[in-house]
């Protein structure tokens, strides 16, 4: 099935949307990028994403081609266009095409690309077994705050967890986890407090991470925001990730141990169920 897909203003084929061999996110990957979930055709914490894209551009010294108005309805066009019920929308901001060089072009033509994908967040058959995950180094560069299209330690580190049988990577730093190769990474203590990496420039800001926090202390859930070690993991009652593409996941088995009985544990379905139920309780059609 071919895909509407958008391209600097245009809605057009998938097989029709082209950009230059010479845009500076394919050689430089300089370009910032957005996932926003989808429930029920409508948007899911959208607003939050949209605010982070604008803090990345800025972070690059980078001008949005679009006000958040226009892209909220290219957004929903797109949704539109696609039928898309549940999955993400993917927006791409880069600093556009540009003779190869190193120094930013005095006059920049950014690029702005969206395209939907399908996918089941809800019913996603992990949530209901949990996945694996191995633990390797955070090769990743020190401004891990910019959301930006420079992923390849990413990538690398989920083929490795691939590889290894797992289902993803945790990345460890000076013997601390900072998180998931595409998530935020969260640990549940014998007395039931939810242990998270603080936020700085080690980690992204997940908007997720932002909504299940504020839903956990609403409920009087403790919440500890600080560095934990792979063996405090381990040890842990419980763990889990959270992401626009994932919501919160469970994690059973950490470097091929056993998390709490090897099964997802009580807090991570309860926060599961609260973010959907919070997710679907605001969308944005
Ligand atoms: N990834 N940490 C990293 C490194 C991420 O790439 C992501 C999101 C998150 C979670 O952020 P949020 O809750 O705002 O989605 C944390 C997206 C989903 C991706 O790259 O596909």
């Amino acid at each position: 099935m071919s895909r509407i897909v958008y391209v600097n203003g245009r809605f057009v084929p998938e097989a029709e949307a082209h950009v230059s061999i010479f845009d500076r996110g394919f050689l430089f990957a300089d370009g910032v990028y957005e996932v926003s979930s989808v429930l029920d055709g409508g948007l899911v914490d959208n607003a939050a994403h949209l605010a982070r894209l604008e803090r990345s551009l800025g972070a690059l010294g980078m001008a949005s081609p679009a006000a958040p108005e226009e892209i909220v309805r290219a957004q929903k066009e797109l949704i539109a266009r696609n039928d898309l019920d549940e999955g993400v929308v993917y927006l791409q901001i880069t600093r556009g095409p540009a003779d190869r060089d190193f120094a930013y072009p005095a006059v920049p033509r950014p690029t702005l690309v969206m395209f939907t994908q399908e996918k089941a967040l809800v019913d996603n058959p992990l949530a209901a077994h949990g996945i694996r995950v191995v633990t390797v180094p955070d090769v990743r560069w020190k401004h891990r705050d910019v959301k930006t299209v420079g992923l390849l330690a990413a990538s690398m580190a989920k083929q490795a967890a691939l590889d290894a049988g797992a289902d993803d990577a945790w990345m460890v730093e000076d013997g601390f986890v900072t998180e998931g190769s595409s998530n935020n990474a969260y640990i549940v203590t014998g007395d039931g407090v939810v242990v998270t990496r603080h936020l700085g420039r080690e980690i992204l800001h997940g908007i997720t991470r932002s909504v299940v926090l504020a839903l956990a202390r609403e409920r009087q859930i403790t919440i500890e925001e600080r560095p934990f070690t792979v063996q405090e993991a381990k040890d842990a009652a419980e763990a889990f990730i959270t992401s626009a593409s994932t919501f919160v996941l469970p994690v059973v088995g950490i470097d091929g141990e056993k998390v709490g009985d090897g099964t997802p544990g009580p807090v991570t379905r309860r926060l599961r169920e609260i973010y959907v139920e919070s997710a679907r309780a605001g969308i944005d059609r």
